[in-house]
């Protein structure tokens, strides 16, 4: 405690005006939706995460699991860190690396594995997670044709785990659109896309560089995006959208089998495309030939026997000849292992049974072993390919509790009000549990103990919802249940963190100090990241400071009412330096901004700046505009449809300025701002669609004598 005593925070409104400080507790930091429910506790859940940081987080998201083997080990916290609190409004993502990478798109997505980030994160019990970061694709500024996806699968598979429909039906429009994104690409001849990206000013001209090939993971992620768009249809009574979507993934699937099927080879291949007009498969398996039957794709064919291969020692299991090759190319790769996982996790469940519960658990148990260090790591070696730090320790780009979840313990999401419990278990587990996993707004416990030793919950297999035993049974085996579940509703209205700043040092919220460490930077205190680490590489700090106390302030861009400050705090007298404090971050949450008025100042700029401006109403507005420059806000609750919006600006040149209007990435309408003498005055449009949920609203343009204030919409 004594290391605290020499840190005084502040939080500082601006420069203009000091607000009152009120606390709610109930306002921070964001719980899950349903902390009120209360599930069961077989299990110990203070031993497990007894050795990570951030235990508040872990105990109040995450299922507990006991299985016999125990390689196979939760991966929770390595999702915790790649947790990103980026701007209010648009709330948390996904990192895929916690330092950003050069490629690295707007707020720090990547979407290359974002379809696996979501299929790990629909098991955190806090459902807002994983909704903001849909909505990063959906409707926000998440890049979607960066990399191929299979962004809107993965959000519709989700909606079987929190059951919220509606959710998935706000983004049906958005789905379309993000499907047709890839209109350009798609080769009308072939009938399928190449596995590159073509720019959109076509001419041959790449967008993004990839294998000139037909690819079976490309195409097998658009079969499943186009049924998952058919499959949100269905939920939203849209026969239309359902029926066009449901022919687009079947011709695609049947171009997949055409083409790409070599039944010579029994295997999904490439086909290569130049000087190909035959479209003839190439020769050698690879594991992408593996991807499809996750998606659904040559399951009820006699296609999955491919699978077997890898479990061949004349196939994926031969050994190597050559070390040098061996090095360069017979690696293991997470986010290829995580697609095969679930492939074979599909061909267990499937109509045809080539793999055994074995085989599908010592896949995952050595998939398990890869993902450690110097333990026992596999395939082939005991080192790990591009190993660099601040790069690899944290890498987020494949599953890990997912395919413990769905895939070993058989927790099959439905999107009716049931669960199928269909684990794949080798003969001698007599146990095994999961408890307090979240579906469908209910907290649900299953358990299986052959002699009923164990749990002692009545019988072989039992079931609990919200800590109310459900089943208990003792059934045939292989297990196969598909257990009723009551409707439970699920409340939203998370707060959101008015002292997030994705964009960086010197900008609003400006966070300084009297003194940091020279490593160090107060920045580090407000943005965003939050390592849950020995010694958290990612704070403000006064190691080494000469005075009696510092201060840490955090200027907002206007007066604020806050509800509560969650600081995550570092003592850094470990380093040796007397009592030093790091603050890894500082949250300011208040209640959710419900409008009508959004200020710009608190929206997210690109090429603007807040200014100081006394004749506008909150002290602070927008300035420095230029051609370039992007206001965008975000947050904006509706319940769809045409809207009135109203923008307050002032203009002190004496010709009209023109700033387009985008909403949820698409461009809709262009305003008109005449000159004002620099007074602030409010231009109407009419005819603005907004959809249903959570909406983005960008200001595209300016010059330098316009200044924007706010919104109301
Ligand atoms: C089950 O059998 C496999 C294969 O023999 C063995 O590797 C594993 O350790 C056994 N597991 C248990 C829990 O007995
Ligand atoms: C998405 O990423 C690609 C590849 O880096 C780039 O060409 C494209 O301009 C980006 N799109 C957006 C909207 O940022
Ligand atoms: C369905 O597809 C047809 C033909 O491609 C298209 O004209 C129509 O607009 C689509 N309808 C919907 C609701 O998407
Ligand atoms: C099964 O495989 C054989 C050999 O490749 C093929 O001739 C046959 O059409 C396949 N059957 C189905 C139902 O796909
Ligand atoms: C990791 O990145 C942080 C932030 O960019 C930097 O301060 C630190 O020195 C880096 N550490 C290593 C070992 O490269
Ligand atoms: C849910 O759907 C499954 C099939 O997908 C069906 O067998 C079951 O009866 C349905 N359950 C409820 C509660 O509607
Ligand atoms: C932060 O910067 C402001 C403006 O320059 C200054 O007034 C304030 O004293 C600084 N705060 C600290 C803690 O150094
Ligand atoms: C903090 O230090 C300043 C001078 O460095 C001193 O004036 C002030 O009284 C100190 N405040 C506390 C609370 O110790
Ligand atoms: C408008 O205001 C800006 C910023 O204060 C100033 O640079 C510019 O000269 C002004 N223009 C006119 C026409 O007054």
């Amino acid at each position: 405690m004594e290391s605290y005593s020499r840190l005084r925070w502040l939080v500082f409104l601006t420069s203009f005006v000091i607000f009152a400080l009120q606390v709610s507790l109930a306002q921070a930091p964001p719980q899950p939706e349903n902390i009120e429910t209360h599930g069961t506790s077989f299990l110990d859940h203070e031993t497990p995460i007894s050795q990570f940081w951030g235990k508040t987080f872990l105990k109040e998201n995450i299922p507990f699991i006991e299985i016999p083997d125990k390689t196979i080990q939760d991966r929770w916290s390595s999702l915790q860190r790649h947790l990103r609190y980026t701007v209010a409004g648009t709330g948390y993502i996904l990192t895929e690396f916690c330092q950003p990478v050069g490629y690295a798109q707007a707020l720090n997505t990547i979407n290359a594995a974002a379809g696996h980030q979501i299929d790990e994160a629909r098991w955190l019990r806090s459902k807002f997670y994983v909704d903001d970061y849909i909505q990063a694709y959906t409707r926000g500024p998440g890049n979607t044709t960066q990399y191929t996806h299979w962004i809107l699968d993965a959000l519709y598979r989700r909606s079987k785990v929190d059951g919220d429909k509606q959710f998935a039906i706000n983004q049906l429009a958005d789905m379309a659109r993000l499907w047709h994104e890839w209109d350009y690409t798609f080769d009308m001849n072939a009938g399928f896309l190449p596995g590159f990206v073509v720019a959109p000013t076509g001419n041959d001209q790449l967008q993004y560089d990839g294998p000139d090939t037909y690819r079976p993971s490309l195409n097998a992620y658009m079969v499943a995006n186009a049924r998952a768009i058919a499959a949100v249809a269905n939920y939203a009574g849209n026969s239309k959208v359902e029926s066009n979507f449901t022919l687009i993934g079947s011709n695609l699937e049947a171009a997949v089998n055409r083409h790409l099927w070599s039944p010579d080879q029994q295997f999904y291949v490439d086909v290569i495309r130049p000087n190909n007009p035959d479209l003839k498969p190439i020769s050698g398996r690879e594991e992408v030939g593996l991807y499809p039957y996750r998606f659904g794709i040559g399951l009820e064919s006699n296609h999955s026997g491919a699978a077997l291969a890898l479990f061949d020692p004349q196939g994926f299991q031969a050994p190597l000849l050559d070390q040098t090759i061996l090095t360069e190319n017979f690696q293991s790769w997470p986010f290829s292992t995580a697609h095969i996982l679930k492939s074979l996790a599909a061909i267990y469940r499937g109509p045809n049974l080539p793999i055994t519960a074995d085989q599908y658990v010592q896949t995952l148990s050595t998939y398990a072993g890869t993902q450690q260090k110097n333990g026992v790591p596999y395939p082939f070696e005991d080192s790990w390919s591009s190993d660099s730090s601040n790069h690899s320790e944290h890498y987020d780009h494949s599953t890990n509790n997912d395919d413990v979840i769905t895939g070993l313990l058989g927790i099959v999401p439905q999107s009716n009000n049931s669960l199928l419990v269909s684990p794949i278990m080798p003969k001698n587990w007599t146990y095994f549990a999961i408890e307090n996993f979240a579906y469908h707004g209910h907290l649900i416990s299953v358990l299986y103990d052959a002699d009923g030793k164990r749990y002692k919950c009545g019988g072989s297999f039992c079931v609990f919802s919200d800590g109310k035993q459900i089943v208990s049974k003792n059934p045939a085996s292989p297990i196969h249940e598909l257990i009723s579940l009551d409707t439970a509703l699920i409340s939203s209205g998370i707060p959101v963190n008015i002292a997030a700043n994705p964009n960086g040092f010197g900008y609003y919220p400006m966070a300084n100090a009297t003194y940091t460490f020279y490593a160090d930077n107060p920045y580090k205190a407000i943005d965003g990241y939050l390592f849950y680490d020995d010694i958290p590489n990612n704070r403000w700090t006064n190691y080494q400071s000469k005075s009696s106390n510092d201060t840490l302030q955090i200027t907002f861009a206007r007066p604020r009412t806050i509800s509560s400050v969650t600081l995550a705090l570092y003592s850094d007298v470990a380093r040796g330096g007397g009592k030093a404090v790091g603050v890894c971050e500082l949250e300011v949450w208040t209640p959710p901004i419900s409008g009508p008025t959004y200020y710009a100042v608190d929206s997210l700029l690109t090429n603007a700046a807040v200014v100081k401006d006394a004749a506008a109403s909150a002290g602070s507005v927008v300035g420095q505009l230029a051609i370039e420059s992007v206001v965008a806000f975000s947050g904006i609750e509706s319940a769809g449809g045409t809207v009135k919006l109203a923008l307050s600006y002032s203009n002190n040149g004496s010709t009209a300025m023109n700033i387009d209007v985008k909403v949820n990435q698409v461009r809709q309408i262009t305003l008109s701002l005449s000159g004002t003498k620099g007074k602030y005055a409010i231009e109407i449009v009419t005819g603005v669609n907004l959809e249903a949920g959570k909406n983005f609203v960008t200001l595209l343009g300016g010059s330098s004598q316009l200044r924007i204030e706010s919104i109301n919409i």
